[in-house]
């Protein structure tokens, strides 16, 4: 609905499980939202043109570039962006750890992304193999680290959550 002053609309979005009303402009990124009037900092624009993967995050658990997704098309959806993959705070997701482990950046600017992209694979019901994963993980760019630590631990992060859910461990 729009306010009438600026053409702004409110709507209602869910963000890392947090219930969110916010006035928007039909045309502001998602990332904006998110970064300058969230404070959720941890998603990175570098592109501005859907052709990095830095600025992933998840909508309904589909991966999608916050550059240039409408924070309107987020409304009554639920988005999840790095911050939200930690269970807990000050608690580590796997795939972080793993990420830490393997020495997995070097500037950071891609691994949130790259930490967004990986946990849509990994939580999904995907059987991809080595191959498929790192075809799935094509759309997210790093300049520094050369990937093979980042499909390193990706690929140990999926050993790792196999051995838990086998255990019958979350
Ligand atoms: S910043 Fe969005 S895809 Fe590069
Ligand atoms: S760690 Fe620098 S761009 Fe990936």
């Amino acid at each position: 609905m729009t306010d009438g002053a600026g053409d702004t609309l409110t709507i209602r979005t869910t963000v890392n499980g947090s219930s969110v009303s916010i006035e928007v402009d039909p045309s502001e990124p998602l990332a904006h939202t998110l970064r300058s009037r969230l404070g959720l900092t941890g998603t990175k624009v570098s592109c501005d043109v859907q052709a990095c993967g830095a600025c992933t995050v998840l909508v309904e658990g589909l991966p999608r570039s916050a550059c240039t997704f409408l924070t309107y098309e987020a409304r009554n959806r639920d988005v999840l962006t790095v911050e939200g993959i930690s269970p807990s705070d000050g608690v580590l997701h796997p795939l972080q750890q793993a990420f830490i482990d393997a020495n997995a950046f070097q500037c950071g600017f891609c691994t949130s992304g790259m930490l967004v992209s990986a946990y849509a694979l990994l939580t999904s019901e995907s059987e991809a193999d080595d191959e498929g994963l790192i075809e799935y993980m094509s759309g997210n760019i790093c300049r520094c680290t050369g990937y093979l630590p980042i499909v390193s631990a990706i690929l140990a992060t999926r050993t790792a959550l196999k051995t838990r859910h086998a255990s019958g461990r979350r």
